[in-house]
């Protein structure tokens, strides 16, 4: 067992674990009691991971939920559901929510608990990869809106994050790759995270590829700390999104352009991201951003672990120059880029070129 404590500058209150370990599920209670004085828990999961790790959170004082699986699902609609759940089983304020899932779960459920009865406690236990070094940190909480992604959320820390590494045994190769695409990412952006340590992860990836991608429970669990304390220093520093947080979007603003225009179904959200990725090299690439040795370094990472990098179809320029101005990450009308800069370093930069940006993405 090892933990990364989430220290957010402003509120000591904020200031939570993450808990890694193989099969800390089956002990999952004597954790989170630690960490919640609740009565009642209410377990949000769906209906692919209830029968999966649904039954190792079965006790007299919590109660489930289990919602249709998938990204479509991530709507206003299904959060009246989990408020509804959450009232006919009389969740008291001092209560828990637990988000046993991954993304899509844990970005809903963290957005019912930041608003019922003004915010209850709130549990993560990320069963995806990308749950596990991503989106289970930092309090992002969200649901999607027909104009965009994450369009009504809150920052809502939660109590705990209790990470087993073992639910990754269950997961397919192509959600495997999924959160491949997350933890890419960490490696292009570290040395402007500003953590304490220096991790070279661009190496560690390289080195331990085989182990990797044999998923070595060991080399997982060094990476997904590694993620997470890479991002916590950035929460850590910019909790509400104002400035350095951005980079954690890092390949975003075209990934969030391909998500909308294929309506959240062609491609997972690492899918996007990683073409994503790929596009915003391409796009330093072409601005002298970055030299043609790193180029090609950086493309060789996202090939190894066989990331896709490029969109099946022609899009239409405007409609994704239209989704892409419907990110969040726009600021007077400009977007806001996160452009490559050097070896592991990210600049944030306002782009106006309408034609250079849409160059990228064929
Ligand atoms: P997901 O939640 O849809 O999970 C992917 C698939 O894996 C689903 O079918 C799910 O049922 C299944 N699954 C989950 N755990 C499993 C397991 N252990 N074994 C087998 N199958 C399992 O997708 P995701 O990639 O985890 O998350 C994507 C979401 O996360 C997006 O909505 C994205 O916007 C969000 N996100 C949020 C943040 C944040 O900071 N809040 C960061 C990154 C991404
Ligand atoms: N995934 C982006 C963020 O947490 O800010």
């Amino acid at each position: 067992m090892d933990k990364t404590i989430v220290k957010i500058k402003s509120t000591n209150e904020s200031s939570y674990p993450i808990i890694y370990g193989e099969g800390l599920i089956n002990n999952a209670f004597d954790f989170i009691k630690q960490y919640t004085k609740a009565n009642k828990f209410l377990v949000v999961t769906n209906e692919t991971v209830m029968p999966l790790y649904g039954s190792k959170l079965k006790k007299d004082n919590v109660e489930f939920l289990i919602l249709p699986d998938g990204e479509v699902y991530k709507t206003m609609q299904t959060l009246n559901k989990i408020i509804d759940k959450a009232l006919e089983v009389k969740l008291e304020r001092k209560d828990a929510i637990i988000a046993l899932g991954g993304g899509v779960i844990g970005d809903m459920s963290g957005f019912a608990s930041a608003v019922y009865q003004r915010g209850i406690d709130f549990i993560q236990i990320p069963t995806t990869l990308l749950a596990q070094v991503d989106s289970s940190v930092g309090g992002k909480v969200a649901v999607n809106h027909p104009s965009g992604k994450n369009m009504i959320g809150a920052f809502y820390q939660p109590k705990l994050v209790l990470t087993d590494t073992s639910t990754l045994n269950t997961l397919d190769e192509r959600q495997f790759k999924t959160g491949m695409s997350e933890v890419v990412k960490y490696a292009f952006i570290e040395k402007t995270c500003n953590a304490n340590q220096i991790y070279n992860f661009m190496d560690f990836l390289k080195k331990n590829k085989e182990l990797i991608i044999l998923k070595d429970h060991q080399i997982l669990a060094k990476l997904i700390k590694i993620c997470c304390e890479l991002k916590s220093a950035v929460v850590n520093q910019d909790e509400k999104d104002k400035g350095l947080r951005a980079i954690l979007n890092f390949g975003h603003t075209y990934a969030h352009a391909i998500e909308k225009i294929t309506d959240y179904k062609k491609y997972t959200h690492g899918e996007a991201v990683s073409i994503g990725m790929k596009m915003i090299f391409d796009f330093a690439l072409k601005i002298n951003s970055i030299s043609k040795e790193y180029y090609k370094e950086a493309i060789d990472l996202i090939n190894d672990y066989g990331l896709i990098t490029r969109l099946d179809f022609m899009p239409d320029e405007n409609a994704f120059y239209n989704a892409m101005l419907s990110d969040k990450k726009i600021e007077n009308s400009q977007i806001k880029l996160i452009i490559p800069k050097s070896r592991q370093e990210v600049k944030i930069e306002a782009v106006f070129d309408k034609k250079l940006l849409l160059e990228g993405i064929l």
